[in-house]
């Protein structure tokens, strides 16, 4: 059964469900995307009737889209607590993660050849590091603890002369772990060193002005806050010499060319616009805390908790069901939108990489499953949830005891 998410809810009090038959379908996997709010797409609505215009464009057909497009940048800039000038539109996260790194690497690479990240970040920061590492640049990936933090010693030990870079996520898209940006961007400072982060998962769950974070670049991605798909920004302090990733015409003060989408902006513009009450998340944080709540009476101590007690984004619950597949749950759990931190190939586990940095043992990550809530997510939705795991937990529970994917892989 699929669900077909066709969701526009106006208010809050709308939950993001689908009934299909007798099954609703429950929305709890906001981390991956956020369906767009009411508000962001009535924003976007003239850019996808008659007003076509290109923003660059001199005459009267461009006027609307080229305003939206800077009203855009400045509720953006609102929301990072920045400049309008200090904001560069990009495709989506991806690609202002890989206009961060490389950018900064080809226009400072005369200063240095090191950059510092993580072993939990996105693709869009890991892969970008392998890039430059196959050009001959050293890349040092930090480790984590059990509950996903790295160490800020480990990141004052690891700078060096040469590094001209250290980007570390601001909050982890898996166990939602926030890192202590602040202090490691304060080191970055005293030692001269750009410092980047990846809020993609952060921005409207938790703040996230760059003055107060004090760092020189950020990224953010429009689908996990409300907004489109295919739209992100990167933040770039005032001054910082950056080369482009993509040359053509001088769009974006010549850091990013290709015709700017007021639709797309206007979209980005009005999600970073609602982001900025933040009210909202102490609903959602007590939701997802009754619903650990329910897990442990539930289930005792059968699920555990992954990622940081504490320092975690309010949204997140990524928990392991002792001794069961993570997969397997939600594939039995009907109707229920979440993701799994594991998968099995051949009879042997594959976790993901966030779980084998934190070093996860193989019975724990194999159980694993990431739930995200959202600004709709009702608690008669937990509950209905708690209802099923208890059920397919039963099923599953006995199903599993006979499969090989309980063994550590060789
Ligand atoms: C932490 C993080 N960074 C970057 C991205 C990539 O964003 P986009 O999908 O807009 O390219 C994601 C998306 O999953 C993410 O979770």
């Amino acid at each position: 059964m699929i669900a077909t998410p066709c969701y526009l809810p106006d208010s809050r009090d709308e939950t993001v469900t689908e009934k299909v038959g007798t099954m609703r379908h429950i929305y709890l996997d906001y981390n991956a995307s956020t369906p767009i709010d009411r508000a962001v797409a009535d924003a976007m609505k003239p850019f996808l009737e008659d007003q076509f215009g290109n923003p660059s464009s001199g005459h009267w057909a461009a006027a609307l889209a080229k305003t939206a497009v800077e009203t855009a940048r400045a509720q953006v800039a609102a929301l990072l607590g920045c400049q309008d000038d200090e904001v560069v539109f990009t495709s989506g996260g991806s690609e202002a993660n890989n206009l961060a790194l490389k950018g900064v690497y080809f226009a400072h690479r005369e200063k240095g050849n090191h950059i510092i990240t993580t072993h939990i970040e996105h693709p869009s920061i890991v892969e970008p590091c392998r890039f430059l590492e196959r050009l001959g640049r050293r890349i040092t990936f930090l480790p984590v603890d059990g509950t996903g933090r790295i160490d800020p010693d480990d990141l004052l030990n690891a700078i060096t002369p040469r590094t001209i870079l250290i980007s570390v996520m601001h909050a982890n898209n898996e166990v939602g772990t926030i890192e202590p940006v602040e202090e490691c961007a304060r080191i970055a400072r005293e030692h001269g060193v750009l410092f980047h982060t990846d809020a993609a998962q952060s921005i409207g769950k938790i703040p996230t002005d760059v003055n107060q974070l004090g760092i020189d670049l950020l990224s953010i991605a429009g689908h996990k806050v409300y907004g489109p798909k295919g739209i992100g920004a990167l933040y770039i302090r005032r001054g910082l010499d950056i080369e482009q990733l993509v040359h053509g015409g001088g769009q974006e003060r010549g850091r990013r060319a290709g015709t700017e989408s007021a639709l797309l902006a206007t979209g980005l513009g009005k999600a970073c616009e609602l982001a900025c009450d933040l009210g909202s998340m102490d609903r959602v944080r007590a939701l997802r805390d009754h619903f650990w709540q329910a897990m442990r009476e539930q289930f005792g101590d059968r699920v555990v908790l992954n990622g940081h007690p504490v320092h975690r984004l309010p949204n997140t619950l990524h928990v392991s069901f002792i001794g069961w597949s993570g997969s397997e749950i939600l594939e039995r759990l009907e109707g229920v939108a979440a993701t799994t931190g594991s998968a099995c190939h051949s009879g042997h586990i594959e976790l993901s990489p966030v779980l084998k940095a934190m070093g996860s043992a193989p019975e724990i990550g194999m159980g694993a499953v990431r739930f995200s809530l959202g600004r709709w997510t009702t608690r008669e939705e937990i509950q209905l949830v708690i209802e099923r795991l208890s059920k397919t937990i039963c099923r599953v529970g006995k199903a599993a005891k006979s499969k090989e994917c309980h063994k550590h892989p060789s």
